[in-house]
């Protein structure tokens, strides 16, 4: 995607130097667009655990690089092993972290040590390349819903709702839940976008709302609460939401709010989505609620807050009665009863087992 005419991906490797790895500092934005330079898998990994970089299909690549920077330093058998757990404890909700590591040690372990350097970057790389394609073809198969709905009402918006952010910045480019929108915005089609906030990070006010102001996406941010209220009155015709692991059976983990939302829609008729690319599959377990980990995060996260104070400078703010204490769950779990369908690279499918399958036979066992 471009950021003020000039073309970026959410990770990549320095043309310069050829090995160390650049990253947007997520956690500086909206207020400043600080690109960082990662040069050993130390510095990866904290990227990771503190989100600097964030959404599962970029933790994944930038893992995948991680091991790249890793091998750099020891490329023995025994530190591959060693570094490639690190790095895949880093965040254990998002499968696609796992993912990412395990494809790089199976190509890894197969490869003589003096190699393994170029063929880790020959690795990420592709990681990286096939995110792009299929966050691209997830915008392509998410786009006729969004046709669909703007051919029903002309002359007043398309209005999508979204949670966190499964954007360009949560993959390594296009994003999954906002491909289709920014897809429908390429092809003229009214569309707005209500971003929930997100608390207690607020990925959808920083990092959405940067992104689809950068693009020029009409959007309102609304409080996390808000959702239902739009949705009774008619104010929401469709959520498209990512995901940081799927299971079998469609159930989708996603950032902590989705689920009340996949409620709302539900009780209101509002067609339900989730975006997301094959990585973010977990063919090992059916029930999400019972088998999908759940990041515990610091409670700092929700009892303070850092913004932009009117004299510009940046303050963090404790917003909780001091002394009490807070818990962090970071992701909740959507059964698949609630989800109208899954977008996936290769096309929409029920959130199903047999739905899965019908797009990904090759898992049938
Ligand atoms: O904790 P985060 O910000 O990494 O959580 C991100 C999300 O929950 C996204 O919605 C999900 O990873 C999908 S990203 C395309």
């Amino acid at each position: 995607m471009k950021i003020d005419g000039t073309a970026y991906r959410s990770v990549w490797v320095d043309a310069s130097d050829g090995f160390s790895v650049r990253i947007f500092d997520q956690t500086k934005l909206p207020w400043a667009l600080d690109i960082l330079r990662l040069t050993d898998v130390a510095q990866a990994a904290h990227a990771i655990r503190t989100m600097q970089t964030r959404g599962a299909p970029l933790i994944g690549a930038v893992a995948a690089y991680g091991m790249c920077l890793a091998l750099r330093a020891d490329a023995s058998g025994e530190a591959l092993e060693r570094d490639a757990a690190m790095l895949a404890a880093t965040r254990p909700t998002a499968v696609n972290l796992r993912w990412a590591v395990d494809r790089m040690l199976t190509r890894l372990r197969n490869t003589a040590q003096a190699d393994r350097v170029a063929a880790a970057y020959d690795e990420a790389g592709k990681i990286a390349d096939e995110d792009a394609a299929q966050c691209e073809a997830i915008g392509r198969h998410g786009l006729p819903l969004i046709e669909a709905i703007a051919a029903r009402k002309p002359g007043k918006p398309v209005n999508v709702l979204t949670h966190c952010n499964a954007g360009w910045l949560a993959t390594v480019d296009w994003g999954t839940a906002l491909a289709p929108i920014y897809m429908a915005y390429e092809r003229g089609i009214d569309i707005k976008v209500w971003v929930d906030e997100t608390r207690p990070r607020n990925q959808g006010a920083a990092l959405t709302a940067w992104e689809l102001n950068s693009h020029g996406v009409a959007h309102t941010i609304v409080a996390d609460n808000a959702g239902g209220h739009l949705m009774q009155h008619g104010e929401v015709d469709l959520v498209i939401v990512g995901a940081d692991r799927v299971t079998r059976d469609g159930d989708a983990a996603n950032k902590i709010g989705t689920y009340l939302k996949a409620l709302a829609a539900k009780d209101n008729g509002v067609p339900f989505w989730v975006a997301l690319p094959s990585t973010t599959i977990d063919w090992t377990i059916r029930d999400g609620v019972a088998d999908i980990p759940i990041e515990e995060r610091a409670a700092t996260e929700v009892t303070h807050l850092t913004g932009r104070t009117e004299d510009g400078t940046l303050a963090t703010i404790q917003v909780t009665s001091p002394g009490s204490p807070a818990g962090n769950p970071a992701f909740d779990v959507t059964p698949a009863r609630l989800v109208t369908g899954l977008i996936t690279e290769r096309g929409r499918c029920d959130a199903s087992e047999a739905g899965l399958l019908s797009l990904f036979p090759e898992f049938a066992r």
